[in-house]
């Protein structure tokens, strides 16, 4: 039996991913290892990649994304799990409490080596069935972003059918996941992007409309053509965010999950409170919402936008298309 594999590994910050031949990863109790055929990037790997991310170590083998087949199981896991087409839940450890994450949650691929390898070794909870209606390349673009968008829209925002649910920067890849959660939903989608293109791709997914949130007073613009949200879902935050404030009906939810505009300085208490708004921080997802997520997939036979699918070869290539985001979708690597 072989005892290394190809990985793709982060050397050190601001290094390119390089292909290396690693130490192939043993199976311990409770343990799968997964043959990862097909692995998707997340913001959070260009993150990790710049040095701007928590808990930094090199070498790092990244990837939260992955499907594959369970090719060994440690002892304590049933046996009959080898052979099955699998999809991994990064969200470790969450804990017990289904509102918020324990201090033990942590995120595969950093610390622990990811799935930009030929093969990942996880505890067997985290695994599920590959939803059989999607490809390995299509499956593994959902987990991270479809649990976060998840979370995000149902548990955090409680969107409704029929509720207007404004998507910001619908490039983004969960941003996308949430557009396509809403239009399964029944929600009058809208979304925001810097790029008219991806607004008419997105109308093309469903939403009803959108603006270009570079053009000079887009807020002003969005509100003349869409009226005011019930829901927001956002991950630029940033000063623009007032302007998501402005946008949001009296009673209305903002759950946002990320920071690519850097800190809000300039809200108004009196614009959220006297508007009775509820600002949702949010984070990933616990196992209850994974599994919830996958059905939800699989009842509204929903199929992941994949921008691109890369030889594995060309990893460092992918993360710097996501960096300058080019990507409508996710950009997926074919690993094995
Ligand atoms: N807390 C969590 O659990 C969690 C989970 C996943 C991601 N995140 C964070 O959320 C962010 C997005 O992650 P991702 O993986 O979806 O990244 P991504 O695929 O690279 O998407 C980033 C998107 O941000 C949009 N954007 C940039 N400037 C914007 C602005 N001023 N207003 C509105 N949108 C803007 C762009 O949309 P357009 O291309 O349409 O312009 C871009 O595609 C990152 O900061 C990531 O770290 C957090």
């Amino acid at each position: 039996m072989t005892t290394s594999m190809k990985a793709a590994v982060l050397e050190a910050v601001n290094a390119p991913l390089i292909i290396k031949d690693v130490e192939k990863p043993s199976v311990g109790v409770g343990e799968v290892l997964v043959q990862v055929k097909s692995a998707a990037l997340n913001h959070r790997d260009v993150w990790i990649q710049k040095g701007q991310y928590a808990g930094l170590k090199f070498p790092a083998i990244l990837g939260s994304d992955g499907a594959g087949i369970v090719a060994e199981v440690g002892s304590g896991v049933d046996v009959g799990l080898v052979g099955n087409e699998v999809i991994i839940n990064p969200g470790l450890n969450w804990g017990d409490n289904p509102n918020a994450h324990s201090k033990e949650f942590k995120i595969l691929g950093l610390p622990d080596d990811g799935t930009f390898a030929e093969f990942v070794k996880i505890p067997a909870e985290y695994v599920h069935q590959k939803p059989q209606h999607l490809t390995f390349h299509e499956a593994a673009a959902v987990p991270l972003g479809g649990l976060t968008g998840y979370r995000a829209l149902f548990t955090r925002a409680q969107a409704k059918k029929g509720e207007k649910v404004l998507v910001t920067g619908v490039g983004g890849g969960v941003a996308l996941c949430v557009l396509q959660f809403a239009v399964a939903l029944g929600a009058e989608v809208w979304v925001t992007s810097g790029s008219d293109e991806k607004i008419a791709k997105a109308k093309a997914l469903g939403a009803r409309g959108g603006v270009n949130y570079k053009a000079e007073d887009w807020e002003k613009t969005l509100q003349a053509e869409a009226g005011l949200f019930d829901v927001v879902i956002d991950s630029a935050a940033g000063d623009g965010f007032k302007k998501l404030i402005e946008l949001s009906v009296v009673g209305g939810r903002i759950a946002f999950f990320g920071g690519t505009r850097g800190a809000i300085t300039n809200i108004i208490p009196g614009r959220v409170f006297w508007k009775q708004l509820s600002i949702l921080g949010t984070t990933m997802g616990n196992p209850s919402e994974f599994a919830a997520m996958l059905k939800f997939i699989e009842d509204h036979n929903l199929t992941p936008i994949v921008d691109s699918v890369l030889p594995f070869t060309d990893a460092e290539q992918a993360m710097r298309r996501m960096d300058n985001a080019e990507q409508f979708g996710k950009l997926v690597l074919h690993v094995s």
